[in-house]
């Protein structure tokens, strides 16, 4: 069986020596110098000012919306759009913090939503935030996208779980928006068993998402952050500072363990990155042209495809019905991501009335016409010789 996910993290065995002697010598193993190295490292490698780690991509992505919302950035009753392909804590935290989730459609050769479909939406609804899934890798015309949310206002942010390491235009995924996630779980380009962060340039966002990450008070952030904090709540004394609740917050911090494992982990993720866009080439050269049996998926718009799994839509029901039937206890297969969201139960029972009345949307096709297999740097050769057997012949 060709599964999903091969390993916890890359290295296995030899990270996991070193995380046990990394344990033993800890002095501390809750939130500290080790997330904090790794919050720098991680900026440095995204390009970006600031990176801000959680306990997970789902708890990154709540923490952006709160710290919206807690800078006014966004109101609660706001129109927020999502690519209806998705996961689902990319819109989850949308409807838990009283916004409105507006699906907007993907494209059906690049799974992403393009420029067209948001403007296509934003004639119908009044969107102040664009919260885009970059999706398995890839992405439409995501400059175009970013020019768009500047002429009508829409703030971008990019849930960019699946996407790390792409690069478009010369410039990585995760950043084309005021902010962007990233979700460390076991099968993501890098693992920290669980883990995720926000990236951003934006200095007071980055201190708010502190804020959010521990409790709402100020203890995580630096001297600097603090003092300014204290000056403006006029917080005077040190005894009560480091009791004062500033705005609304969770506890989402994440521990020392998955900062020693992104720190080690980052050494290798050029490394992941290159293997994971090999396989993804060497696959997808044969399985998309079958252009009989599937949609064709494009990709050569994207200066480098960092592959977080390897999807399929079929031209049929009838198609897809035979490849399950085929991959059965050899190649482990899954929906695209999360599928059509408008689909799913959660969002029926909580955000119905964003349900466009549109019949067979791409987002529809994907959902009923698409799979998808893993992609990982384990995969060897003969997995992939057994996915294109499996995925291009006729029995
Ligand atoms: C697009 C997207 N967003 C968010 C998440 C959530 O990340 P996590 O599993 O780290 O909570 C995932 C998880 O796979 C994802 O694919």
């Amino acid at each position: 069986m060709i599964k999903l996910i091969k390993s916890t993290f890359y290295k296995e065995r030899k990270i996991k020596d070193q995380l046990i002697r990394f344990i033993k010598s800890a002095k501390q193993l809750s939130f500290g110098q080790e997330c904090i190295k790794f919050e720098q490292n991680f900026a440095k490698y995204q390009g970006r000012r600031f990176c801000i780690s959680f306990n997970s991509g789902s708890s990154a992505n709540l923490a952006i919306i709160q710290a919206l919302l807690n800078m006014g950035k966004i109101k609660k009753g706001d129109c927020v759009g999502f690519s209806a392909v998705t996961w689902s804590t990319n819109v989850m935290p949308l409807i838990q913090l009283g916004l409105k989730p507006v699906p907007i459609d993907a494209e059906l050769d690049t799974l992403n939503i393009s420029s067209k479909k948001l403007l296509e939406c934003a004639k119908k609804y009044p969107i102040k935030m664009l919260f885009i899934t970059n999706l398995l890798g890839f992405c439409d015309d995501i400059d175009q996208i970013k020019k768009v949310c500047k002429e009508k206002k829409i703030l971008l942010v990019e849930d960019n779980c699946e996407s790390l390491g792409t690069i478009y235009k010369g410039e990585k995924l995760g950043n084309f928006g005021l902010a962007s996630t990233s979700s460390f779980y076991v099968a993501h380009h890098i693992s920290t068993i669980e883990g995720g962060v926000v990236c951003t340039d934006d200095r007071n966002l980055a201190t708010m998402l502190k804020i959010v990450r521990a409790h709402g008070w100020d203890r995580n952030c630096t001297n600097s952050e603090q003092k300014e904090i204290r000056r403006e709540f006029k917080v005077e004394s040190s005894f009560y500072a480091s009791y004062t609740f500033y705005d609304l917050g969770y506890n989402l911090r994440p521990m020392e363990i998955q900062g020693f494992l992104g720190n080690s982990q980052l050494q290798y993720v050029e490394e992941i990155n290159k293997k994971r866009s090999e396989n993804f080439m060497k696959l997808a050269s044969q399985i998309y042209s079958l252009t009989d049996k599937y949609y064709p998926i494009r990709f050569d718009h994207i200066d480098f495809v960092s592959n977080f799994a390897v999807p399929v839509v079929c031209r049929s029901q009838k198609i897809i019905d035979k490849l399950i039937r085929k991959c059965k206890g050899i190649i482990e297969i899954r929906p695209i991501v999360a599928g059509d969201m408008t689909k799913q139960p959660f969002f029926r029972k909580y955000a119905r009335k964003f349900i466009p009345k549109i019949r067979n949307s791409n987002a529809s096709i994907i959902h009923e016409q698409g799979l998808y297999f893993g992609n990982n740097p384990e995969l060897t050769k003969n997995d992939i010789k057994e996915i294109i057997k499996i995925f291009t012949s006729d029995k």
